[in-house]
């Protein structure tokens, strides 16, 4: 009995390692992805160097791979937990709802640590599920995309990534799921960090309001640059940073 308990335990702490690890790397890949992707905000110059840079000096190839490894083990490994913890999160959600309505939820429900209170903490964690849904569906597609891009030719003149096909396919309509992506993924991202860091103790040197304010921070930031980017590659705004390139070689 004792021995069965300990296995479930170890294998437990397995799965969150392994999902927690994959979301920490997936969450810092997608801040690079910023950079990489917001070279478009210097011009379609900046951008096809970008490209070229990272797939001559072939990173741009084994990393397609190893993030959509990456994407794929994380959402089995994630969706593990859904079932059991969706059912206490609800239940959490209702009480506190009950609470409301008797008037009580401040002296009931809210924690001294916690800027949240739980029925929101719970809300953030089921639509961290619903985003994480939405992006396993959009950033497959984009991933299984991309990854024909970087290994044939069947995306305009060249195999690779280059400005000019990017840019018509953002503007030809793909813009839409593309922002659909962005938010969900910056959500996704920041409340997921946010989350990881208690679980793994940072709130004890941090407070958690702190840490809130961080990961608010980062949501905005990273949502602002996302969607610049998205417009730039839509062909809707010019370049706003063409000019850092202005002297540069052709
Ligand atoms: C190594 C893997 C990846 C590469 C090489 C890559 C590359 C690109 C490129 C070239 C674009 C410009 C649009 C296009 O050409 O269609 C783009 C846009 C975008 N990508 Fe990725 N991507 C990768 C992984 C991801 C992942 C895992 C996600 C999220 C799940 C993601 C989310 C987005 C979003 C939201 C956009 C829209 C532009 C923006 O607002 O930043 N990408 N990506």
């Amino acid at each position: 009995m004792t021995q069965t308990l300990v296995t479930s335990a170890k294998r437990q702490l397995a799965h969150e390692i392994i999902s927690g690890g994959t979301g920490l790397v997936l969450a810092l890949f997608m801040w690079g992805h910023v950079v990489l992707v917001g070279s478009i905000l210097t011009g379609e110059r900046g951008f096809n160097w970008m490209a070229t840079f990272l797939e001559d000096y072939y990173i741009a190839q084994p990393t397609v791979v190893a993030i959509f490894t990456l994407f794929l083990v994380h959402a089995v490994f994630a969706a593990r937990k859904i079932p059991a913890q969706l059912r206490e999160r609800k239940r959490i959600a209702d009480l506190a709802k009950g609470l409301k309505k008797s008037g009580r939820e401040k002296v009931a429900t809210r924690t001294a640590h916690s800027p949240f209170r739980p029925h929101l903490e719970s809300m953030l964690w089921i639509w961290q599920v619903r985003t994480g849904m939405i992006m396993l569906v959009l950033g497959s597609f984009h991933l299984i995309l991309l990854g024909m891009d970087v290994f044939t030719p069947l995306f305009g003149d060249i195999v690779g990534i280059e400005s000019s096909t990017s840019m018509a396919r953002v503007g030809a309509g793909l813009w839409l799921p593309y922002a659909i992506l962005l938010l969900c993924v910056e959500f996704h991202a920041s409340v997921g960090l946010y989350r990881l860091a208690i679980k793994w103790g940072a709130d004890l040197w941090m407070s958690r309001k702190t840490m809130h304010r961080i990961e608010q921070v980062i949501f905005w930031l990273i949502l602002v640059i996302g969607g610049l980017t998205l417009t730039v590659l839509a062909g809707w705004v010019e370049p706003p940073l063409a000019f850092l390139l202005d002297g540069a070689a052709p």
